[in-house]
């Protein structure tokens, strides 16, 4: 099979909206390298998009999901559960930054386990508004697509987004944008649109990703804190792309010397499996009704026990 007649009847098949950034059809991967189907062999810088941290099929995660594989795949956790999600939740509330008591809830999506967290943020304060950043990303879903600072291609054509979501400044060095900007940005917002009595969540990447690699400035990641603390906000770090050991440490959370109220986790927490959470201050976490959070492959048994050999 060649990649050109598959890349044919992808555009047969597949919706345009779907964007690729190759025509290069995987058949296998071992670490760093991927082969096509033609056999060419590639380096793999993308990661699937920053998941496969330990490289693919890292052996303790393939044994892990083949032995979970021949005892059952799935009895939704909220019918008949089961302990590999006690287990990581365990390991997530102890490995997280924050000197708290912390619980977890596992969902599917980096892109849910943002919007989670604003459920969270907004059952517990009791609050309505969020404020994101500009050139910040936060997923595809409806709270997703809105928290998200970008409207090509994320929102254009997409019709109205979610209300009472604000964006301010990310500092970006290269454009001349500092936190002093960042937070004048803040301050205009009080002044002329919100009052930050109202604000559940401020949202943000310790680095940003999709909107260009920009790392959060120390200064600015301590000024949310304080604003935070101030305004009884909640303080959500977005680590879908920065967790587990992508910027070195485990969370790159770990380099400001301040914690997040609550923090969003994906892509690398499973090594390829879809498994997202969220980890923060036990009473927000337990601030919503039973029922309310969860989903029926949340935390699937799949791919819940093959947590970032990191944390086994
Ligand atoms: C920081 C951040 N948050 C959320 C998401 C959304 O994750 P998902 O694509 O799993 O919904 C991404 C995905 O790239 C991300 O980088």
């Amino acid at each position: 099979m060649l990649n050109a007649e598959v890349a044919k009847r992808r555009d047969d098949a597949i919706s345009r909206g779907v964007g690729m950034m190759t025509q290069i059809y995987a058949d296998r991967a071992l670490n760093s390298e991927v082969w096509d189907i033609e056999g060419n062999r590639y380096i793999d810088f993308a990661a699937g998009i920053a998941v496969v941290n330990t490289g693919h099929c890292h052996p303790k995660v393939m044994a892990a999901v083949a032995n979970q594989m021949t005892k059952f795949t799935h009895t939704c956790h909220q019918v008949m559960p089961y302990e590999n999600y006690i287990r990581l939740a365990e390991r997530l509330n102890d490995k997280v930054p924050g000197d708290f008591k912390k619980k977890t809830i596992f969902v599917t999506t980096g892109a849910e386990a943002c919007e989670n967290a604003v459920k969270i943020a907004r059952i517990a304060t009791g609050r309505n508004a969020v404020i994101a950043f500009g050139g910040g990303f936060h997923g595809r879903t409806f709270m997703g697509m809105s928290l998200t600072g970008k409207v090509e291609p994320y929102k254009k054509g997409f019709g109205a987004m979610m209300p009472d979501v604000y964006h301010v400044p990310f500092p970006m060095g290269p454009h001349g944008i500092s936190t002093a900007d960042a937070m004048k940005g803040m301050e205009k917002l009080f002044k002329a649109d919100l009052d930050p009595a109202r604000v559940a969540a401020i949202i943000f990447e310790p680095v940003q990703g999709e909107g260009g690699f920009y790392p959060a400035p120390t200064d600015l990641v301590r000024a949310i804190r304080a604003l935070c603390d101030k305004n009884g906000i909640v303080m959500i770090a977005d680590e879908v792309q920065t967790g587990f050991a992508r910027t070195g440490a485990l969370f790159a959370m770990e380099a400001y010397g301040v914690a997040a109220d609550l923090t969003t986790m994906a892509k690398g927490l499973a090594g390829g499996l879809p498994l997202a959470a969220v980890t923060g201050r036990a009473d927000l976490m337990d601030a919503a009704n039973p029922g309310g959070l969860g989903g029926t492959y949340a935390g699937n048994p799949l791919a819940s026990p093959p947590p970032m050999p990191f944390l086994t």
